[in-house]
């Protein structure tokens, strides 16, 4: 639903980010909280608005993969994982470069800088026009769930934030997460791009966080919880629950939500957060979800239910 009151342009958004605001811009995944990456002023604002701890760091997003080289240390790994997956929902998270002009605190003091090439033309017509990176966490309260339409923004950050309405995000979860600041691959979040397909790439298989506070701080984190209990694996109702279904729903909810009705996982990726937003309503009791297949973007679909189940 768009709303004249607090829509604005992506010049009118890239013209605010050049002067130190925050604007909340749609990417293929979600919708991010921008601000210029190199200004520590407007970079504490995301933090303000989001009620976001100070050791969780954020991504940055450039247009050009030519910007990855100021910025980080891309190794050959890096390189052909931004020719593989850029424009696109993947990040890396790569070594800072010598002179490196991201502010310390998207790094929240760590080494390492995440940086993304979203897809989304008007997230790249914003960069493209800022002509610096802009620091974008997904643009919601911190812990709660993910906004995947304009209107999931304003539900979660209220009407000061202006938002540029770019349409439901295609993706519908966030970018996978690559760590390469060690010998091995880590996947420190799984997203957009299946773990094996990065891997396929690669040439060799992903490794998980061992140091989770060091290597990825975000996860430690309550996430993507909605106000209603979330129940996994449902096949009958217990209580007054709404149903997240996916293929034909069982009889007896208080109320449906199709993640998808024909049982297609990236349907379902792109439906999940709605989904999610749609059943946290006060007259249930909670919020069941029919078992889902846990292969390609199975398993970041299932990775953010877990922790929405386990977050509140
Ligand atoms: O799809 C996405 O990635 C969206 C859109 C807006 O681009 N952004 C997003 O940002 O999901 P956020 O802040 O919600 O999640 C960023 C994740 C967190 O888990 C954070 O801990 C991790 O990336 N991260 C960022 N910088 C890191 C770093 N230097 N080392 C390890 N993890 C990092
Ligand atoms: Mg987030």
């Amino acid at each position: 639903m768009a709303d004249a009151t607090t829509s604005i342009t992506p010049d009118a958004a890239a013209r605010l980010l050049a002067r130190g605001e925050v604007v909340a811009i749609p990417t293929e995944t979600v919708y991010g909280l921008a601000a210029d990456a190199t200004n520590p002023a407007a970079v504490a604002k995301i933090y303000a608005a989001k009620g976001r701890p100070d050791f969780n760091p954020l991504i940055s997003h450039i247009a050009d993969p030519a910007q990855l080289t100021g910025l980080t240390l891309p190794d050959t790994r890096a390189t052909a994982l931004a020719a593989a997956f850029w424009p696109g929902p993947l990040t890396l998270v790569l070594p800072r470069a010598p002179g490196c002009p991201v502010a310390e605190a998207v790094s929240a003091g760590l080494p390492s800088l995440a940086v993304r090439l979203p897809a989304h033309p008007v997230a790249r017509a914003i960069l493209a026009q800022l002509g610096r990176p802009a620091a974008a966490p997904s643009a919601n309260r911190s812990g709660h769930v993910s906004p995947s339409t304009a209107a999931h923004v304003r539900h979660s950050l209220g009407p000061a934030i202006p938002v540029v309405d770019g349409g439901p995000c295609q993706v519908g979860l966030e970018s996978t997460v690559i760590g390469l600041t060690g010998p091995q691959p880590l996947l420190l979040r799984p997203g957009g791009i299946p773990a094996e397909t990065i891997e396929a790439v690669l040439g060799e298989k992903l490794g998980r966080p061992g140091n989770a506070r060091l290597e990825s701080p975000g996860m430690l984190l309550k996430h993507y919880a909605p106000s209603l209990p979330v129940r996994l694996d449902a096949t009958a109702p217990q209580g007054r629950e709404g149903l997240l279904s996916f293929g034909p729903p069982p009889p007896g909810f208080a109320a449906y939500y199709p993640l998808s009705e024909s049982g297609d996982p990236a349907e379902a990726a792109a439906q999940l957060y709605a989904g999610l937003h749609a059943l946290d309503r006060a007259d249930l009791n909670g919020i069941a979800v029919m078992p889902i297949p846990e292969e390609g973007i199975g398993a970041a679909i299932l990775d953010r239910l877990r922790r929405a189940a386990r977050g509140r």
